[in-house]
């Protein structure tokens, strides 16, 4: 069957109403894959974990003015929708659903939903209000479509923790199910962005993962801080120059950790290659 494509909210109503109620004639179960569209591998791992859990694969392109700071160019995301499609029908996706702006924030529309401790350390420091912006979204994608599960990338690991700590909160019937970072041939962590990358670039950032691999196999003998400047000297030596952070913290919580207690740790990255930025999470 192709995939519907949904442009407003009353449609997508009707389009999951007629699927769950469709040939299998069961409660058929529902999975939502929320993306900003520019589809690439990652996006598509995240469409075939969804079919493993449910009957119903929607997933959804909507570009969230709320989540782009006002440095960071809304404009010049890249938006390639006839193409999105076509990957995600190839994928077995049954629904598309891509609200404009006017859909999912008609006039008048007056609601944050904050995450606060969550949502003010690693990336969230420096891009302030950016996860307010994913998470009054994604609690609206998952309330809109009442989804019994929603599928998330562990590559953005701050965005899931905060997913899942919205939909405890709010008492959101939905599963948050998270995959793995999925990577190219050379490791880098599969990116929209990666594309802005020249070929000098791109050789710099395949270090990335090589240096967060070496990181965690030594991470048990050695004192937390020594991992932090391991990682940001081998940075610098291959010729990244600028680095956002470099942190250890626990893999649930997000808190600090200390060196009498190393469990639980993964170590976060942000770095800018020219001014392309990167995130990358590793867990020790
Ligand atoms: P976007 O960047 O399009 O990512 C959509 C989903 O793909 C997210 O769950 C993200 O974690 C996942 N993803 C992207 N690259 C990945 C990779 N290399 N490996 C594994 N998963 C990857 O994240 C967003 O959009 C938005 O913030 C959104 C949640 C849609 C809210 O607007």
């Amino acid at each position: 069957m192709s995939i519907e494509i949904i442009r407003d909210l009353r449609g997508l109503h009707s389009s999951i109403a007629r699927h769950r109620n469709g040939p299998l004639n069961t409660a058929a179960s529902l999975a939502i894959v929320p993306t900003m569209g520019a589809i690439h591998e990652a996006h598509e791992a995240l469409v075939i974990e969804a079919k493993k859990h449910a009957n119903i694969v929607l997933a959804t392109i909507f570009v969230n003015p709320l989540q782009f700071g006002e440095n960071e160019d809304l404009s010049k995301y890249p938006r390639t929708e006839a193409e999105d499609i076509k990957r995600l029908e190839e994928k077995g996706c049954d629904i598309v659903y891509i609200p404009d702006n006017k859909n999912m924030y008609p006039d008048n529309f007056d609601l944050t939903i904050n995450v606060p401790k969550l949502s003010s350390i690693l990336c969230g420091k420096k891009r302030k209000n950016h996860f307010q912006g994913v998470a009054t979204v994604v609690a609206k994608l998952l309330l809109q479509s009442g989804a019994d599960y929603a599928i998330f990338g562990e590559k953005d690991f701050q965005q899931l923790l905060i997913i899942k700590s919205l939909v405890r909160d709010l008492d959101i019937p939905c599963q948050i199910v998270p995959i793995d970072t999925i990577r190219d041939s050379e490791g880098l962590a599969i990116s929209s962005r990666n594309q802005y990358l020249d070929s000098e670039q791109k050789k710099i950032a395949n270090n990335i993962n090589i240096i967060l691999n070496d990181a965690s196999k030594n991470f048990h003998t050695k004192e937390i801080q020594e991992t932090i400047n391991f990682v940001k000297d081998n940075f610098k030596k291959v010729g990244i120059k600028k680095i956002d952070y470099v942190e250890i913290r626990n893999n649930f919580t997000l808190e600090n950790i200390n060196n009498s207690n190393k469990s639980n740790a993964r170590l976060f990255i942000a770095v800018y290659i020219n001014d392309v930025r990167l995130i990358d999470n590793i867990k020790l």
